[in-house]
């Protein structure tokens, strides 16, 4: 007799907790709160630090250079130019010594002509993750390693979507894709670097964005980069939001799993779709050249990594030039699988096209990099040497 009013007591408890959440899945079909739900953009976690000093970060007195790239529809991004470390120790006295006021027209500081004047300059541009800044967490160890690593004279420019950090505005799918071209635009016309010296890198949404970026530059502008790097992404979002919990802690639609039909009903309500895997078949099925590597840890618990198979597969299957493509199963018996052992697994795919174009499609799937910290480790910095080596494996 005792025990009932427990009993009493839990189901009241579970009653309320379930009432909040569907306060709270409610709530999410309003596009603002969806929109800040998703980006995060208002969160950072660098408040004792400033961008516009990057040594507060690690890097030497003028490696980072802090410049604006303006979108056609009057948004002001902010961004991070960071040289390659080689370059930086041969230049080291005159950036030392550039004085502050050179550095207020970008374009006369010396790491813009470093950068821009140098015909074998290359350039990765960085499309960051939900929340934080171009300074946030693990972003700029990721600079550090791909300035720092094989690559010869390779720049890094990461930007502060619409409504991040220091830019202007808000976020919302078309801005932040809007975001993304304005900056390749700054490389390709203020910058003046050929796209055959440009790999794009995404991380997380980061994913999303570049490939969204690529699609565009290759179906409307015939414009081809010589790579396409994605760390951690994911196939749509509607999808991942089945599964995915903000921060690998808060919930979207993962408690309505027992409840498909509901969970389907918010699902379709998702107004921001990024989907991915639709825009990475249709670049990779436009492109008459393409070297893609999908990277995914394992241990990453916000996006499982069984994205990357749907992205891998989604981008081999349009390599097909057949009408009805290629099934599953065909798709897993003419990829070359290597087993890595404590290091994870490779799934590579190959064509020669009969246009002469070669499609290269790569998955590395690694055991430990979790969710942030895997676009800091060698298997993104090796993708991207043997991109700019033009190497197909390994
Ligand atoms: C490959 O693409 C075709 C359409 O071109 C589609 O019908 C088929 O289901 C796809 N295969 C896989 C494994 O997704």
């Amino acid at each position: 007799m005792a025990i009932a009013p427990i009993f009493k007591k839990a189901y009241w408890s579970l009653a309320l907790i379930g009432g909040l959440y569907f306060v709270y899945v409610t709530l999410l079909l309003n596009g603002w709160i969806q929109r800040q739900a998703l980006y995060v953009h208002n969160l950072h976690t660098a408040w004792w630090q400033s961008p516009n000093k990057p040594e507060q970060f690690g890097f030497l007195k003028n490696q980072v250079r802090p410049f604006t790239v303006v979108t056609p529809d009057g948004e002001e991004l902010y961004a991070w130019h960071t040289l390659p470390l080689s370059i930086y120790i041969e230049n080291e006295d005159a950036l030392i010594r550039e004085s502050a006021s050179s550095k207020e027209d970008p374009q006369s500081s010396l790491a813009f002509k470093l950068l821009a004047k140098d015909p074998e300059s290359r350039l990765i541009i960085n499309f960051h993750g939900n929340a934080g800044t171009v300074a946030q967490g693990w972003r700029t160890d990721t600079y550090r390693a791909l300035t720092s690593g094989p690559v010869y004279k390779l720049h890094v420019v990461a930007v502060d979507y619409r409504g991040f950090g220091y830019s202007t505005g808000s976020p919302n799918e078309k801005g932040l894709i809007i975001d993304g071209i304005a900056t390749v635009k700054w490389a390709l016309d203020v910058a003046k670097i050929p796209s055959e010296r440009i790999v794009l890198l995404g991380q997380s949404l980061g994913t999303a964005v570049a490939t969204a970026v690529a699609e565009h530059f290759v179906v409307k502008e015939g414009l081809e980069f010589k790579g396409l790097v994605l760390v951690a992404g994911f196939s749509d979002l509607p999808t991942l939001l089945m599964t995915y919990a903000i921060g690998g802690v808060i919930p979207i639609l993962s408690p309505l799993k027992p409840y498909p039909g509901l969970q389907k009903f918010f699902a379709k309500r998702i107004q921001e779709t990024w989907f991915s895997a639709t825009r990475l078949a249709n670049l990779v099925r436009k492109s008459k050249n393409i070297n893609l590597r999908i990277v995914h840890s394992q241990n990453d618990f916000e996006i499982l990594w069984t994205h990357s198979d749907t992205l891998f597969s989604a981008a081999a299957n349009a390599t097909s030039t057949g009408e009805q493509g290629l099934t599953q199963k065909q798709i897993d018996s003419l990829k070359i699988h290597q087993d890595l052992g404590e290091s994870g697994f490779s799934n590579t795919w190959m064509t020669m096209q009969e246009d002469g174009g070669r499609k290269n499609i790569r998955q590395d799937v690694v055991r430990y990099g979790g969710h942030n910290r895997l676009v800091t480790y060698p298997v993104v910095v090796k993708a991207i040497a043997n991109i700019f080596r033009g190497e197909d494996s390994n």
